[in-house]
């Protein structure tokens, strides 16, 4: 078709690594436990499951093809995949919500940084849930604190993304998943020993149907997408960087087998302490920062533990916000002909200069309502539960009525040389069942549904 210098990832490990760090990220430790808390527990945890499998599945084996497929980034997939067609315009909207996706994961990231530094110095020693609450509040309320953590997360992440496929993504994802996992295990395991770590249990397998409501409903949906990171190019992107021979169907359960595991581990690390410490479960973003530092306390070495779930935190975040950055950075190295670090640069910069009002929304902006959300949490709400959904839907719509039917298949099977059983039954999901499911959830919480 085309030729290119194109760097793809060296080993089949090192891209199971990238993607799995894509996905595991913020949204699975820090997200997902207070997500669970706010809408539910147990019923939002079936809820999640169903929706990871029934709609996130196939819309990220959807992405998948399109950019290994086209072997392009966001923007390019439909240049070359859909040329001088309104799609083009999907391209743009994929770049522009990663970054936006972007400048509020920026904001928590930068809060992970501040949390190990707290850890490093000790700074929890002795504290009670008020004192560990308070020091929390007096952080976010802090005039430039934040900011400044956000902006060194942000330079990390770039540094990262000009080292380029192999010897940044790849390279930092392999050393980085494999330990977090193993943390992320002691960790559950400790919680289990807590007083009270039954109630947490229950609270986060039981479901309780009442509870669940059609806001909830969107939320599992919006957070299967979030914590999958399908729905606004970046997987597509990352997949542009797989080789031909890899098999997308079971590279892609496996991200998503790690990636509930890992959020549903990290609820049983952290609801457990919930319960244990009497915080309250609907405490919103600040419930990891408020939670493990009191679980850490009552652990032998437990400023060693707390050092390492902090960093290993900030690793998590750092291979998914990588993931992010490489969108418009491959978008401006592509298609605008920019060198790879000035196209960071330029990326970085922009982003973290909208992200500054995400992260000041908790301080000084606090009173700057949009909704009656604050900055952040409808940026969230805008990102997480509109435009990812609609991504989605745009993906289905593009793989299964738009592209070749035939070219679908053959990307899927390695031009033949795999067998896939399920084509017609996953082309009828594309068609309909993922669309429609989408369309609903979204049409119900804007209230177009009486
Ligand atoms: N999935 C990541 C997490 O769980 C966040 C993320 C990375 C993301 N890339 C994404 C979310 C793309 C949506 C879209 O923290």
């Amino acid at each position: 078709m085309h030729h290119h210098t194109r760097i793809g990832f060296k080993s089949n490990l090192g891209a199971i690594a990238a993607l799995a760090g894509s996905a595991v990220g913020l949204g699975n430790i820090w997200k997902f436990p207070y997500v669970a808390g706010t809408n539910g527990g147990g019923a939002f945890l079936l809820v999640y499951i169903f929706f990871t499998l029934a709609i996130g599945f196939p819309v990220m084996l959807a992405e998948f093809s399109l950019g290994r497929r086209s072997q392009q980034n966001a923007f390019g997939t439909f240049r070359v995949l859909a040329p001088d067609s309104k799609w083009l315009l999907f391209g743009s909207l994929s770049i522009i919500a990663a970054s936006l996706i972007l400048s509020f994961y920026g904001t928590v990231s930068g809060w992970t940084l501040e949390y190990v530094w707290l850890s490093l110095t000790n700074a929890f020693q002795g504290q009670h849930a008020e004192e560990v609450t308070s020091v929390f509040n007096a952080f976010l309320s802090h005039p430039y604190k934040a900011l400044l953590w956000q902006i060194g997360f942000m330079a990390l992440t770039a540094a990262i993304i000009m080292g380029g496929v192999q010897k940044g993504i790849e390279r930092y994802s392999k050393i980085m998943m494999p330990l977090l996992f193993v943390i992320i295990i002691a960790l559950c395991i400790n919680s289990m020993t807590l007083t009270g770590a039954l109630e947490g249990l229950r609270f986060l397998f039981l479901p309780k149907f009442s509870e669940l409501t059609a806001n909830s409903i969107l939320s599992a949906l919006g957070q299967a997408f979030f914590s999958l990171s399908v729905g606004m190019g970046i997987l597509l992107t990352y997949a542009s960087y797989l080789p031909k021979t890899d098999n997308l169907t079971t590279t892609s359960l496996k991200v998503i087998v790690t990636d509930t595991l890992v959020a549903i581990l990290a609820g049983m690390a952290i609801l457990p302490a919930v319960f244990s410490f009497g915080i309250d479960p609907q405490s919103g973003p600040g419930l990891v920062f408020l939670t493990l530092p009191q679980v850490f306390q009552g652990l032998p070495g437990g400023t060693v533990w707390a050092v390492l779930f902090f960093l290993l935190l900030t690793f998590a975040a750092l291979t998914s916000a990588i993931s992010l950055l490489e969108v418009p950075v491959a978008y401006l190295v592509e298609e605008k002909k920019l060198k790879r670090p000035t196209a960071t640069l330029l990326a970085t910069l922009v982003i973290t200069v909208i992200g500054s009002f995400n992260t000041l929304s908790f301080g000084p902006l606090k009173h700057v309502k949009i909704f009656g959300m604050n900055i952040f949490d409808a940026c969230d709400y805008l990102c997480s539960n509109i435009l990812l959904p609609l991504g989605g839907i745009l993906i289905c719509l593009f793989a299964g009525w738009y592209l070749n039917k035939a070219l679908l298949y053959s990307e899927l099977s390695n031009d033949h040389r795999l067998k896939i059983r399920f084509f017609k039954l996953y082309i009828f999901i594309l068609r309909y069942i993922a669309p429609v499911c989408i369309f609903l959830i979204l049409l119900n919480v804007l209230g177009l549904l009486g």
